[in-house]
């Protein structure tokens, strides 16, 4: 049987990390939906769509020429056939990713795309059988995959989330970088839980709280949990 892991959690969680390291273990596919939403409103922006006008950007989003690799180690994004892999991580895309990924219009378009990538990879088709896929994001675990064979939520206390953006955006965790990390992660979780429940586990999804594991114990956690849920 093909395997679906379905992977939630806020900014600075550890879940991509967490979702690549499942992926690669179990030799699955690896679908990162806050991609798709940054790649979403990369597009929007190179086309000159005002994020006001939701009927635009549904449209556009509706056309989206957006492709995915979903191999774990080579997590490139191609929009409209430019490399985008490094622009949707620009401080520009993450400020103004909210306001597509509000749009309601915009998450149905993306959930049916979700959806069917999901479906491919996780279904037995033929004689051979998908390869199985770990799906990260804030909606996936209650949403887009609630069948999930396993179901997970990665939280880690705001202190911790902070001081690893922090290094990663700033290569620091001193107070500057604090400071200016914090902003953005917090407006960006109100706006966030606005639409998708992704603070608390919903009802079947296992809580994995890595506030005080290393990165060895927050790997060796979801993996125990993967093999007592599957
Ligand atoms: O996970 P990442 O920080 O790359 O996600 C970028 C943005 O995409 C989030 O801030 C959120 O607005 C949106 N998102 C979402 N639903 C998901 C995944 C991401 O709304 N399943």
């Amino acid at each position: 049987m093909s395997l679906v892991i379905a992977l939630d959690g806020p900014s600075g969680s550890g879940k991509s990390t967490v979702g690549r390291h499942l992926a690669r273990v179990h030799g699955l596919g690896y679908l990162d939906t806050g991609a798709m939403f940054r790649a979403a409103a990369w597009y929007c922006h190179h086309r000159g769509i005002d994020l006001d006008d939701a009927a635009a950007v549904v449209d556009a989003v509706a056309t989206l020429p957006l492709e995915l690799d979903l191999d774990p180690d080579a997590t490139g994004v191609v929009v409209d056939g430019v490399d985008v892999t490094a622009a949707i991580r620009t401080t520009e895309v993450t400020t103004h990713v909210s306001r597509v990924a509000t749009n309601l219009g915009v998450r149905a378009e993306l959930k049916a795309s979700q959806r069917a990538i999901i479906a491919r990879e996780g279904t037995p088709q033929g004689w051979s059988e998908g390869r199985g896929i770990v799906a990260e994001g804030r909606d996936i675990t209650t949403v887009i995959a609630p069948d999930a064979d396993v179901r997970i939520l990665l939280v880690a206390r705001a202190e911790a989330r902070l001081a690893r953006r922090a290094l990663e955006l700033h290569g620091s965790a001193d107070d500057g970088a604090l400071e200016a990390t914090r902003d953005q992660i917090e407006r960006r979780d109100a706006d966030d839980s606005t639409v998708s429940q992704f603070l608390a586990a919903a009802d079947g999804v296992v809580t994995l709280d890595s506030s005080h594991l290393s990165l060895a114990e927050t790997l060796a956690a979801a993996e125990r949990i993967v093999a007592e849920q599957r």
